[in-house]
């Protein structure tokens, strides 16, 4: 079964028209992770309206996991790499990114830290929104 946060192939191709060749989505992984490939400058990473309201869209996206959240009409994106010591931080009901490991937590506005041990903010993602996709700037 798959995840409401990581639609089908088929779902996202119906959603997004077969003919737009530039949205490099992969496939999901097992956890619910949207796989992005050939990642760079220009890189379409979701469409706007699939990034939730509350929460975020998880994605790796080459090496590295990002985490697109919605910042009132639009969106950004933070490296989910949490600041204390690495671990993958996730998305929680309630606006709040949480790392699992010592329970740090982050404001999805601006990433800034809302509770230790981590002292520094999520390392935000460079984006753009360009006709309801975001991409990598
Ligand atoms: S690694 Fe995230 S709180 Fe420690």
């Amino acid at each position: 079964m798959t995840s409401p946060a990581c639609p089908s192939r088929r779902a996202l191709l119906a959603a997004t028209g077969a003919g737009l060749g530039a949205l490099a989505l992969a496939g999901c992984g097992g956890d619910g992770v949207r796989e992005v490939a050939d990642a760079g400058s220009g890189t379409v990473l979701a469409r706007v309206d699939d990034v939730p309201a509350e929460g975020a869209l998880e994605l790796a996206v080459g090496e590295r996991r990002v985490l697109l959240v919605r910042a009132g009409d639009t969106v950004a994106a933070y490296e989910a790499e949490c600041p204390h010591q690495g671990c993958a931080v996730r998305p929680t009901r309630g606006n709040r990114l949480v790392c699992p490991c010592h329970g740090s937590a982050f404001d999805p506005a601006d990433g800034g830290v809302l509770q230790g041990p981590a002292t520094a903010a999520l390392t935000p993602v460079d984006v753009v929104l360009t006709a309801g996709e975001v991409r990598l700037a």
